[in-house]
């Protein structure tokens, strides 16, 4: 009995192990995010949110960058039906052209998403650094960046299940996931909508740094966390 409790520990402790890292080799330190106008506000500050947390245990850097290196603006091209003023707009660290070498990059989604000329350059960029990245990131709508990129054919992913039609139009043989939460496929996670983000950044920051440095981040936020197969808005949707 004591040896078939010991196997099963001993068993247990394999799959944690397993899953729950941190993995082996040189940790990512620097990491971008790429803007364009009219991108979702939870998108970008939802991951950053969580990497402030990371930031308070392991030495990283966050820049912002666009394709002017000035300022980057919430605000859609097309304003809503109720003119409403809800945008916010952030300074911007750097360009595509100058930024630094980058270990991971995030691409958020957003309405601005849906204009192919507002997000070229993004799309160039992604295309062109991706070789170099240790990890690449989309949140949201921000996978069809990642689609038009080239990067994802091939491969899993998800994305939100509200502009499904949207983002899944593009790239080739992209296994989409109707029911997923996050999805990695070898380095690059791809999150389903808005706040999505957030538990996608935490369970790379647990594949990344292991679980006991993504539980301390998910307290310091006090989010209630959610798994990579835990979705139900792809059924809200009508997609599963
Ligand atoms: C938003 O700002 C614009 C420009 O100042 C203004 O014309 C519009 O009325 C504002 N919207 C609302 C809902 O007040």
């Amino acid at each position: 009995m004591k040896t078939v409790v010991g196997a099963v520990i001993a068993l247990s402790a394999a799959l944690v192990a397993a899953t729950n890292g941190p993995i082996d080799g040189p940790k990512p330190k620097d990491i971008g995010i790429a803007l364009f106008r009219g991108w979702q506000p939870m998108d970008v500050f939802g991951p950053i949110e969580a990497l402030w947390g990371l930031g308070l245990s392991q030495p990283i850097n966050i820049y912002l960058i666009d394709h002017d290196g000035d300022t980057s603006e919430i605000r859609p091209l097309t304003p809503f039906p109720t003119n409403s003023n809800t945008s916010a707009t952030v300074l911007v660290d750097y360009t595509f052209a100058n930024a630094p070498p980058l270990d991971v990059l995030i691409v958020p989604g957003g309405g601005g998403t849906r204009n192919q000329a507002n997000v070229q350059p993004v799309i160039d960029y992604v295309a062109a650094v991706y070789p170099s990245l240790q990890y690449l990131i989309s949140v949201c709508t921000g996978a069809s960046i990642l689609a038009r990129a080239g990067v994802l054919d091939g491969k899993r992913a998800t994305t939100n299940k509200r502009a499904w039609t949207f983002v899944t139009q593009f790239g080739q043989r992209i296994r989409w996931q109707p029911k997923a939460r996050y999805v990695r496929d070898r380095n690059i996670w791809t999150t389903s909508g808005i706040s999505a983000g957030v538990d996608g950044v935490l369970g790379w920051i647990e594949y990344v740094w292991g679980s006991a440095v993504a539980t301390e981040v998910t307290n310091v936020m006090e989010w209630n966390r959610v798994g990579a197969n835990d979705d139900k808005f792809g059924k809200l949707y009508g997609l599963w």
